[in-house]
């Protein structure tokens, strides 16, 4: 048997134990932060507006070390819980950023709807190959009709990136067969390191100080997020990009955030020096003004002077698909023209733009917020269909 949950050695050398990020995608309602409950006992809807409505808005980020039977530490896993409502396609997509593996939960009783399909098409579109498939809420159906779901559900991934994942069925709410897909999650390969320069995009940003803390107790900024690949280590000086938005002149300028790394945290683990895999918080040298609410989320950092200069355009090479997945119908995704509004997912950041050029397989865009941009990094596309960003493609900046 494989043992969840974290019991709080502090000897676990987490420095060097192998670490994948996990996430959690699938439609709405389908019971992804349910699951993930189980397989680390966080509950990571907290937010008032999620508790008020029961759906998750934010990403949720929630950690566990799987160890053997003899409590020997295998692997630490981070997940992050991705939001099923159709509007927060774009909130997805910047977790799909960070990660290595993903569940693709899938409600026996409801089986493939339009985020089922849209999910699955932004993994193989960021050709994420480590996927498990999680049929879930099988207390829910009678055999014969979870049988039927099972049929659906290999037809459904058939011809895709997760056609030989194998499929667990589930019940998260009452933890039936959490500990096979712990076994599953063992199996996952984990992906090459590429060592050098430390790329580490921002997810989230925040001031960890309790109001009325003491001047001389205050802790520097923090940024969350996951380390893409390189090294970063303790005392490191680091530049953020594109940084902070300030109003100049009645525009939006951004200004490139020097600081220096004081603290690494992989979870409740302090660590000197992180390589990818886990979700990271860094903790820095910045006023905790600047990373409030999440004020540097989307942005990319490195090492000083070591990130290519922000862009307002850019060109990429891109593909579409045959349909818009993310609709319950089934329509063709029509081509892109100028000067058409499309949001595009690039790492963390999210990024609205009119088309200003297209040819052939290569359009270009004029940005709203500017990119940090990296040759070859995998872009999303999506574009507003009835007042939601679908996603109708993926490319690649050139
Ligand atoms: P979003 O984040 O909004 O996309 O939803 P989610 O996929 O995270 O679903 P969540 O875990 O919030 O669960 C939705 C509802 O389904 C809750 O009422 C859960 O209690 C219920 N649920 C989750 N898993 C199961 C299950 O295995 N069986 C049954 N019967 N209910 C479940
Ligand atoms: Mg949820």
């Amino acid at each position: 048997m494989v043992v969840s949950k974290d019991n709080g050695q502090e000897s676990i050398d987490v420095e060097s134990l192998e670490s994948i990020n996990v996430g959690i995608v699938g439609h709405i309602d389908h019971g992804k932060t349910t699951l993930l409950q189980q397989l680390t006992g966080k509950w990571t809807d907290t937010h008032s507006e999620e508790l008020k409505r029961g759906i998750t808005i934010k990403l949720g980020y929630a950690d566990t070390i799987i160890k053997d039977d003899n409590d020997k530490a295998l692997r630490y896993v981070s997940f992050v819980d991705a939001p099923g409502h159709e509007m927060l396609t774009a909130t997805m997509l910047s977790g799909a950023a960070m990660i290595d593996a993903a569940l693709l939960i899938i409600a026996a009783n409801e089986g493939i709807k339009p985020q089922t399909r849209e999910h699955l098409m932004a993994l193989q579109a960021r050709d994420i190959k480590n996927i498990i498939i999680v049929q879930n809420k099988i207390d829910l159906v009678e055999e014969h009709d979870a049988k039927r779901n099972y049929e659906d559900i290999k037809k459904f991934v058939k011809g895709t990136i997760a056609e030989k994942a194998p499929v667990i069925p589930c019940s998260a709410q009452q933890g039936v067969n959490i500990g096979k897909i712990l076994d599953e999650i063992l199996k996952f390969e984990i992906p090459k390191r590429e060592p050098g320069n430390p790329l580490f995009v921002v997810a989230r940003s925040f001031d960890v100080n309790k109001p009325g803390t003491k001047v001389d107790e205050i802790k520097g900024g923090v940024l969350g997020g996951a380390l893409l690949k390189g090294e970063i280590k303790e005392g490191q000086e680091i530049e953020i990009k594109p940084g902070l938005s300030l109003k100049k002149e009645n525009q939006l300028i951004y200004e490139t955030v020097k600081c220096k790394v004081l603290g690494i945290f992989k979870g409740k683990y302090k660590i000197k020096k992180a390589t990818p895999g886990g979700s990271l918080a860094l903790e820095t040298s910045l006023d905790p003004v600047i990373t409030k609410s999440d004020n540097l989320s989307g942005c990319a950092a490195g090492l000083k002077n070591e990130l290519p200069e922000i862009s307002y355009n850019v060109k990429i090479k891109f593909s579409l698909f045959k349909e818009v997945y993310g609709l319950s119908g089934h329509e063709k995704v029509t081509n892109i023209k100028t000067p058409e509004m499309l949001l595009l997912s690039a790492n963390t950041s999210i990024t609205v733009g009119s088309v200003t050029k297209i040819n052939n397989d290569v359009l270009e865009m004029n940005l709203k917020i500017p990119i940090v941009p990296f040759k070859n990094e995998n872009v999303g596309i999506a574009r507003n269909i009835d007042g939601h960003w679908r996603l109708i493609g993926w490319g690649e900046i050139i």
